[in-house]
């Protein structure tokens, strides 16, 4: 309203322009859409490597079904929970600004729903286009509750790359013969590390590699010449993976629903919670080409997945020859499974399509430790004592292991105001300092337990730099921050170096995303605004650490304007 008070002048050039700009405003909002949707979380019959097993899922669905949606559109989600373990859902990178509500993660933002109980989700996309997804946030439940969750741009906006021909989601996943929650529990009781999966999949599926499992191989069904967009999204639970095309080029155009310069490459490296835009265009002889994914694995000496999943593109002309069985794909060239190098080499050359806006004025510099531990146990070796050495297994940031509410969120305990629940003291630095990638002395392996948060001002520019330790081993996490994402201003290997590290950070054009890997052995610097109030998780995306207690949660305070406060919560929120 106050902007009409500045034209007095009807007709001047301004006001012109004023009234075409608020048209656009109002048309804008005039597309927004209102999309309905029913999950119902119920137990499902699955059959995979020559087995049926039941298994957790959305509507009977594995994967879920896809949300494909515009930005500036809504979503009303009534999740209805017919299955007999506790669930919450989560809208992967989605910003929920203001709105912790809808965010998911149990006992951060809501209490579980209840075998028997309804919760709806209710939140708008603003200012997101791109590929995101959904899952589960209860314990192992997301290995097989997840499904895509698309942004497309609003109605009349187009991509900033050419128009793909067509798009394709590939949700790449983790499958165990044994239920994930049955895996989970031995895991919890004996301290050790818990099995792995027996099975990568592709939308639900294996592929050729494994037994039983040739007749559904996923295809992907191209004409020669045309260009498609794939929309790569890892969603399996504990293991980042390289993924590559036979005979063909990526490029990636967008990473974690965030727009990137075009980068050409043969292989991507994509941890889990991250997703990944590329453009495929079908260039080669018409025939039939492996898609594969298989491990990229950094911690040493740690059982791991190590078999190969696969779907098939598939040239029109080339798909079948009367009479002929089809000739076999030819697969893809992955790296090693321990190629850090070639891993680094394609998370560093990512770039936002030009320059940004990245915050210069650190208000709150932060350094945050990540990864695992020990826990002594008073009697080693025994049932429940089964890690290296007959500890347990622990994780932890800043030497605190997680430890999460179990009578109510952390949410409704700052809302209400009910103390006891949380402390607001999570160390901004180390309590200890110590040569973090190199030799540990093993009185440092063991951190303390907590519910502790950090407290951040609303509008603060936050840099915040993850240190990855050799405790136990150096690996790779990846870190998922809730509520936000983040622009990545600088990685490397060993410690951190506060003098020197600082002045090679890319302030240009660094890229933005919602989950990034710590350099296994090093460290990575992210910074962002804390323009979100609420009370926001971040963790690490490999679900056999985040039970361990590798994460924390940043308590973002309300602002002092009208839009800066979280919203009232819905009074359908689960009861605890
Ligand atoms: Cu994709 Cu805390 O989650």
């Amino acid at each position: 309203m106050e902007a009409f008070k500045l034209s007095v002048k009807p007709f001047s050039p301004c006001f012109l322009l004023g009234f075409f700009a608020l048209l656009a405003f109002l048309a804008s909002f005039a597309d927004a859409e209102t999309h309905y949707h029913q999950f119902v979380v119920q137990q499902t019959p699955i059959t995979r490597l020559c087995r049926t097993r039941n298994r957790i899922t959305v509507n009977g669905q594995f994967p879920g079904p896809a949300l494909e949606v515009r930005n500036g559109d809504s979503l009303v989600i009534r999740v209805i929970n017919s299955a007999q373990y506790n669930i919450t859902m989560h809208w992967h990178g989605i910003r929920q600004l203001r709105n912790p509500w809808a965010d998911g993660p149990e006992y951060v933002t809501q209490c579980p729903i209840q075998p028997g109980g309804t919760y709806t989700y209710r939140f708008t996309i603003i200012d997101q286009e791109g590929t995101l997804w959904w899952h589960a946030h209860s314990r192992w439940l997301r290995a097989t509750v997840y499904g895509a969750l698309i942004i497309y741009p609003r109605l009349g906006s187009p991509y900033p790359f050419p128009t793909p021909k067509r798009e394709f989601p590939i949700l790449l996943g983790e499958w165990w013969d044994r239920n994930p929650m049955d895996v989970l529990r031995q895991a919890q009781f004996t301290g050790g590390p818990p099995n792995v999966s027996d099975a990568y999949t592709i939308n639900g599926q294996p592929g050729d590699l494994y037994r039983c499992s040739s007749r559904e191989t996923v295809r992907i069904p191209v004409d020669a010449k045309e260009t498609i967009l794939l929309r790569i999204i890892n969603s399996a639970l504990n293991q980042e993976l390289f993924f590559a095309i036979a005979n063909h080029q990526m490029t990636v155009v967008a990473i974690d629903a965030l727009y990137t310069k075009p980068l050409t490459t043969r292989v991507i490296m994509i941890g889990p919670g991250q997703t990944t835009d590329v453009l495929l265009t079908a260039d080669q002889t018409p025939a039939r080409y492996y898609l594969a994914a298989r491990a990229y694995q950094t911690a040493m000496n740690a059982a791991f997945d190590n078999t190969t999943t696969t779907a098939i593109l598939e040239y029109k002309d080339a798909s079948c020859k009367k009479g002929q069985p089809a000739p076999r794909p030819i697969l893809p060239q992955l790296p090693a499974f321990n190629d850090t190098a070639t891993a680094t080499a394609f998370t560093t050359a990512l770039r936002s399509p030009s320059r940004v806006n990245v915050p210069t004025n650190i208000d709150v510099s932060l350094f945050f430790t990540v990864g695992l531990g020990l826990n002594n146990c008073s009697r080693p070796n025994s049932p429940r004592c089964q890690g290296p050495n007959g500890t347990r297994f622990t994780a932890s940031m800043n030497n605190v292991s997680f430890v999460f509410p179990r009578r109510t969120s952390l949410m409704q305990a700052y809302y209400q105001g009910i103390p006891g629940v949380f402390t607001t003291d999570f160390p901004p630095v180390p309590p200890v300092q110590f040569n973090y990638t190199g030799n540990v002395p093993r009185g440092l392996w063991q951190p303390s337990t907590g519910t502790k948060l950090y407290k951040l001002r609303y509008g603060s520019s936050v840099q915040l730099v993850l240190q990855d330790t050799s405790i136990v081993s150096t690996e790779d996490h990846p870190m998922h921050l809730h509520g936000y994402h983040f622009y990545v201003v600088g990685s490397g290997f060993g410690n951190f170096n506060p003098q020197t590290d600082p002045a090679r950070f890319n302030l240009v054009d660094p890229p933005q995303r919602n989950t990034v890997g710590t350099t296994p052995g090093g460290w990575v610097a992210i910074r962002f605004i804390a323009d979100n109030p609420g009370i926001w998780l971040m963790h690490c995306h490999l679900d056999a650490h985040i039970v361990l207690g590798l994460a924390m949660a940043f308590l973002v305070e309300n602002g002092a304007g009208q839009l800066q406060s979280v919203v009232a919560p819905p009074v359908d929120l689960p009861r605890c």
